[in-house]
């Protein structure tokens, strides 16, 4: 997982903007917006890539405090060259806080990549005030039969062009393939 991050990094964003049509930047306002945080909000930002949901905070709550952590160094150094000033590198089942440190806690694209999501929730549970919030952008599969049979083969045949175009490579096809599989979320 970490290598597999650590390779698409610099492209990550470019990726996510593209893989959604450009509307993941309006998913993570909305998921801002609609957590009603306290004025100075004091927040974690888990496997934040490279620190959207941090600066979206930022930008609502001037006074908040928001420290990304993600278990991709590359990342991380990409959200420090973007301006973060607090990024560590940690692993979401063994989270660096005390109990009860933050208001909230936002999650972009992570929860399906955590190997002990029970294990993760617990963490988040821990770290979160009593009364705080988690909040989880993520892809969830159509009901429907035929539509989730369509909706995988976009997603695989996403990951093949995207391979092609960026890198045109046997190895990153695979690489990209393999990250609209982790879309999924099966
Ligand atoms: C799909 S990216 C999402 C990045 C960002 N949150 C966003 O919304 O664009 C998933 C991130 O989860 C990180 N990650 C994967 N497993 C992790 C774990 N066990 N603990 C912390 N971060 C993890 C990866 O390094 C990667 O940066």
């Amino acid at each position: 997982m970490r290598a597999m991050f650590h390779t698409v990094a610099p492209r990550y964003n470019f990726i996510t903007r593209a893989f959604s049509y450009g509307m993941d930047g309006r998913w993570k306002r909305i998921g801002v917006t609609r957590a009603h945080l306290p004025e100075r909000p004091k927040v974690l930002d888990l496997a934040s890539g490279t620190g959207d949901f941090s600066f979206l905070v930022h930008r609502h709550y001037p006074g908040s405090r928001s420290i990304a952590v993600d278990l991709t160094e590359r990342m991380l150094q990409l959200a420090r060259a973007r301006g973060l000033p607090h990024a560590v590198c940690a692993d979401a089942g063994i989270l660096p806080f005390a109990d009860s440190s933050f208001d909230c806690v936002f999650i972009g694209y992570g929860l399906r990549n955590f190997p002990n999501l029970q294990q993760a929730i617990s963490e988040i549970r821990r770290v979160t005030r009593p009364g705080g919030m988690l909040v989880s952008l993520d892809f969830f599969l159509p009901a429907n039969l035929l539509l989730r049979r369509l909706y995988l083969a976009y997603l695989y045949a996403q990951g093949v062009f995207w391979g092609f175009v960026l890198h045109g490579q046997a190895t990153s096809l695979h690489l990209h393939s393999r990250l609209a599989q982790i879309l999924r979320f099966d």
